[in-house]
């Protein structure tokens, strides 16, 4: 099912002449793709351009000088293309081939081209079997060839903020006794992503992650993977799901990305819901095993497997589990007058400290930042049983507190974390 080698049959996803006007009408993607061509198609060039759709990118490469464009397209919407290139007198420089792009021998193209044009672009990077296809194509690419786009990233990062739309749909579908049916099959086993239209870092609980970064013509180019992704959590949190976005060079300077808020976007950043919400604190590790497979209907599947390295369980701090960590308060809080003060972006948080053993639990951390050896000393100070456990509970709420008012950075995690863990799959579209 994975490497298609046969290519897909029939894409009716792309046989649609308003799917083709959509792309037309997203002038970010169509300047920036005649900008990249314009600067890297020279006078006398021949062209493939693969996935020709209406044959706007080999119209491009003709214009900028290319003696010949290759256009190969396997649904109907070749025929407008024909039609389209008869009309600007292009249809003697431009040969359509109505195949897959796998499909193509030296019989359909019998020269070695100088560019690889296409737009294999989804939401995903991947998408549907293009890659492959361009990958099988570059044994009619010119050594010095080049491949446009040139170079692409994926990008990931775990979200407190779950899109509107995946919120409804989860109160409709989780509602019981809907209809008196039991949806279950069709809510738990497989979820679905949706489109997130206010992509803000601020809902980020650590910083975003690389899925895939390739080159168009040095990498191999496939059309599904398998990778393990650590997120090192930096801010405590519910997290709902995962943002991904892509950014795209279609040539080396000319970037395009799913972030681009632009007019008639042909894409959009994207929400991957978790199979349940999770808490998760500073600190802590996130790895999120993540392995794609694309179907032959174009449709495309993420199986996941998330397991969170947790320091405490969602009710309570265990001492022993804080063993091992370090604590310090974050650079910019000022102690003063019994209270601490954080800026946090653009408001101050603040934490009154309300007895003397919080006083000096928090002389404590600021003396000492391995864990270990402020609960050495609170053994060696306080000598009667009652005193250790009450300073002991202060000491794990207090620690509670900071971390979720993100006042003090906790590193490195013992072998005493909690481990939880599970896996969900996710259906695209
Ligand atoms: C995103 S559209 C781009 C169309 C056009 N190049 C443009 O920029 O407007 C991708 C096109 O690739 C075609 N396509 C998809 N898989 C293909 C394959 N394996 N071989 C050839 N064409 C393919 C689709 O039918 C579709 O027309």
């Amino acid at each position: 099912m994975n490497n298609l080698k046969g290519g897909i049959q029939v894409i009716s996803y792309f046989n649609n002449y308003k799917r083709h006007l959509g792309l037309l009408l997203d002038q970010n993607r169509v300047i920036k793709f005649r900008h990249a061509i314009f600067q890297n198609v020279k006078t006398d060039d021949i062209v493939i351009d693969l996935g020709c759709g209406i044959g706007i990118l080999g119209f491009f490469a003709l214009e900028s000088g290319a003696s010949h464009v290759y256009a190969i397209e396997p649904t109907e919407i070749i025929e407008l293309a024909k039609k389209i290139s008869i009309l600007n007198g292009y249809s003697n420089r431009i040969t359509f081939i109505k195949k897959n792009g796998k499909g193509i021998s030296k019989k359909d193209i019998p020269e070695k081209v100088d560019v690889i044009i296409s737009e294999p672009i989804s939401n995903f990077l991947l998408e549907g079997d293009l890659w492959s296809t361009i990958q099988y194509l570059k044994r009619f690419l010119k050594e010095d060839g080049k491949i446009i786009p040139y170079s692409g990233k994926l990008f990931i990062a775990p979200s407190e903020n779950a899109p509107q739309t995946f919120l409804d749909s989860c109160n409709v579908l989780n509602y019981p006794n809907l209809f008196h049916i039991n949806f279950d099959d069709f809510t738990k086993n497989v979820m679905y992503k949706s489109e997130v239209f206010d992509v803000n870092p601020k809902n980020w609980v650590s910083e975003p992650e690389i899925i895939l970064d390739i080159n168009l013509k040095n990498d191999e180019l496939k059309d599904y993977f398998s990778k393990v992704i650590k997120f090192k959590i930096e801010k405590s949190g519910l997290i709902q799901g995962f943002h991904i976005y892509f950014k795209l060079n279609i040539a080396p300077k000319i970037e395009i990305s799913s972030l681009d808020n632009s007019h008639y976007a042909t894409w959009a950043p994207q929400f991957l819901p978790i199979k349940l919400p999770i808490q998760v604190n500073g600190g802590e590790i996130l790895s999120l095993k993540i392995s794609t497979k694309t179907f032959p209907d174009y449709h495309y599947q993420w199986d996941l497997e998330l397991e969170h390295f947790s320091f405490y369980s969602d009710l309570s701090i265990d001492l022993n589990r804080l063993e091992g960590l370090e604590i310090n308060f974050k650079p910019e809080i000022i102690i003063k007058n019994d209270s601490i003060y954080y800026l946090d972006q653009d408001f101050f948080v603040q934490y009154d400290i309300e007895s003397e053993m919080e006083k000096k639990i928090i002389d404590l951390i600021q003396k000492e930042n391995k864990i270990k050896n402020i609960i050495q000393e609170i053994k060696n100070t306080y000598k009667t049983d009652n005193l250790k456990t009450e300073i002991f509970l202060t000491f794990t709420n207090i620690i509670k507190k900071l971390n979720s008012l993100n006042m003090i950075e906790i590193k490195s995690y013992s072998p005493s974390f909690l481990r939880n863990n599970f896996s969900w799959t996710i259906r695209i579209p």
